[in-house]
């Protein structure tokens, strides 16, 4: 028998401070119009010194299990997409079980960098639908600030820190007019495009932590094929026609990427949520974080039907087609 993975509850978690695009040009090379103009990025979060991925993902969970009004001990799988984990090991999902209080279930990191949060879902999806887990707590949770090489104003003008997290569940929600949860997940990779981006570092090959490298323009080309293709292949995989989905949730990585593949897909400008500007790329925490966004402000509604889409590092990418 298969179950549906219900959408229960969504939360997000910001740090407090802001950097700005003129701080920043204060100590990068760089400048207010070339960021806004390249990326539509205005402002970043950034950690507080002290403050880990653990710390960010726990309180993104704690707003989701309250917006779900459920409690921790309920929760019987944790998955966290990251690729800036507080230590090698343990994993970080089984930091934030432990601050929860959370004492049965599993708990385990996903890694798909900017796709992390598409693969936890479809990871937590179905392991609802084969009856492995009841209560499942997804999270995206990174501090990207830690791995950027803060000279190289190519790449760090563009990430953030942050957290988002979604309680699914094979209980539906009872909330008024809410839908039927996740109605399909589309994931893929390619390994052969590592060296467009990656980190350089790792504890295999130099024993250091590394810092991200990217060769911008290249990944830009082969995002807005691969996020518009998965958004129609997950939608066809369940006879939905991309003009009757109501809201696109893309990862938030470049206001530029979001237009071509609006533009390609023939979507609404109004339809596809965007939060770059506020929160710059925050790897796997950006799709979890503009869709609480959307939520909280009243765009998103009980029974509306979602498309998240994502690409990263790997490549990795992917949708997945939610019935909120
Ligand atoms: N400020 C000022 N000038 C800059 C900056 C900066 N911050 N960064 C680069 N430049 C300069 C370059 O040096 C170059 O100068 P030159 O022509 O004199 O050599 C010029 O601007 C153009 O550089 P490009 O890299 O060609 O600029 P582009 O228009 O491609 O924009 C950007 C760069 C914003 C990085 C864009 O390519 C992009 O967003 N790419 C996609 C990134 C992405 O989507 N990543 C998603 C996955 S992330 C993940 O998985 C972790």
């Amino acid at each position: 028998m298969t179950s549906k993975a219900f959408i229960r509850g969504v939360g997000s978690y910001l740090p407090a401070r802001v950097l700005t695009n003129e701080q920043l040009a204060k100590t990068v090379d760089t400048s207010d119009e070339w960021i806004r103009e390249r990326t539509g990025i205005t402002q970043r979060h950034i950690a507080a010194e002290g403050q880990n991925t653990s710390d960010l993902g726990y309180r993104a969970a704690v707003e989701a299990l309250a917006d779900a009004n459920m409690d921790a001990s309920e929760i019987d799988l944790i998955v966290l997409a990251t690729s800036t984990p507080d230590l090698t090991f343990p994993s970080t999902a089984t930091m934030i079980q432990e601050l929860l209080g959370v004492r049965s279930g599993a708990a385990f990191d996903v890694q798909a960098v900017c796709a992390g949060f598409v693969y936890a879902l479809s990871i937590a999806d179905a392991m609802i639908q084969t009856g492995k887990g009841k209560n499942v707590l997804v999270i995206g949770a990174e501090t990207f600030s830690r791995i950027l090489d803060w000279n190289d104003r190519g790449t760090c003008v563009l990430f953030g820190d942050g957290a988002g997290a979604m309680v699914l569940s094979s209980t539906p929600s009872t909330d008024k007019g809410a839908g039927e949860g996740i109605l399909n997940t589309f994931i893929r990779s390619d390994g052969r495009h590592k060296d467009l981006l990656y980190v350089d570092g790792g504890p295999s090959s130099t024993q250091t932590v590394g810092k991200l490298r990217m060769v911008g323009n290249q990944v830009f080309r082969h995002a807005v094929k691969e996020l518009s293709d998965s958004m129609v292949q997950c939608a066809k995989g369940v006879n939905i026609e991309i003009s009757d989905i109501d809201w696109f949730v893309p990862h938030q990585a470049n206001q530029r990427i979001l237009e071509a593949v609006a533009k390609r897909l023939d979507l609404r400008r109004g339809q596809v949520v965007s939060t770059v500007a506020y929160h710059a790329n925050t790897s796997a925490a950006s799709i979890p974080l503009a869709l609480d966004t959307a939520i909280r402000d009243g765009r998103i509604k009980r029974g509306h039907k979602v498309m998240l889409e994502a690409f990263g590092g790997g490549f990795t990418w992917g949708a997945a087609l939610l019935d909120y």
